[in-house]
């Protein structure tokens, strides 16, 4: 089967929980741990872009062969255009860049989904999204950021749900696939408000590596999301 096809709807909601939060002493244990989530999200911080730096390309791949599920990578990164395509290599299936770190956001998404990996853009809390409503038809998700992006274990803001709405509004208005996606502070106290507001992709770090039951913590999370 061609990636495109692989590539195709999915049930929602989506939860991908976060790898940030894993004990890297025991990767691919936590990546099997999960084995029950849609998508395994992949935080890869430069340092510059963020005042955080976590993995590469390396560990990127090292999950890809562990599992063969869909690889959800954040590229919180300066210059993403010059990575891209090492992600790909390494098993991204979808890439996620930031608008504030392109000049051309269509022109990367155009060039993702022509390599066959879904094109996803993702936005800090202080950036507006109204300035992105227009080209949501090139992306196949964006991804709203509820903390400022870097770390983990931070608190949910509940008023990027706003953001959210004012998405769900246009995606449905003019009938498109985009997916939304929501990352930062995502538990089981938060989640649900954030299924209400339209999202369709939820994010969570600590919210399942802090679980003793990582699958547990997945299916609770799905229930809560499934509005
Ligand atoms: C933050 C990352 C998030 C983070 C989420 O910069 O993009 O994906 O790992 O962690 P929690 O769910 O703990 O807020
Ligand atoms: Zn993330």
């Amino acid at each position: 089967m061609s990636r495109q096809r692989r590539l195709g709807a999915m049930a929602t909601p989506i939860i991908a929980p976060s790898i940030l939060a894993a004990d890297f002493s025991k990767l691919g244990e936590e990546v099997r741990a999960v084995a029950n989530a849609d998508w395994i999200h992949v935080d890869i911080m430069d340092g510059h872009f963020v005042p955080n730096l976590s993995f590469g390309p390396e560990i990127t791949s090292t999950v890809h062969q562990i599992t063969d599920q869909e690889l959800d990578v954040h590229l919180m990164i300066e210059n993403p255009e010059k990575w891209v395509d090492t992600y790909i290599n390494a098993g991204a299936d979808c890439i996620i860049f930031h608008v504030e770190a392109t000049d051309d956001h269509v022109a990367l998404a155009r060039k993702l989904r022509k390599e066959g990996v879904r094109a996803g853009f993702s936005l800090k809390p202080g950036t507006p999204i109204e300035p992105y409503l227009a080209d949501l038809a090139e992306f196949d998700l964006v991804l709203v950021m509820s903390v400022e992006p870097g770390f983990g274990g931070q608190s949910f803001m509940p008023e990027m749900l706003d953001k959210v709405r004012t998405l769900r509004a246009t995606i449905d208005e003019k009938k498109l696939g985009t997916l939304i996606e929501i990352d930062g502070g995502i538990s089981e106290k938060t989640i649900a408000q954030a299924a209400e507001a339209g999202c369709d992709a939820f994010v969570a770090g600590s919210a399942v590596y802090r679980r003793e039951d990582r699958a547990a913590a997945i299916d609770e999370l799905r229930a809560l999301a499934t509005v």
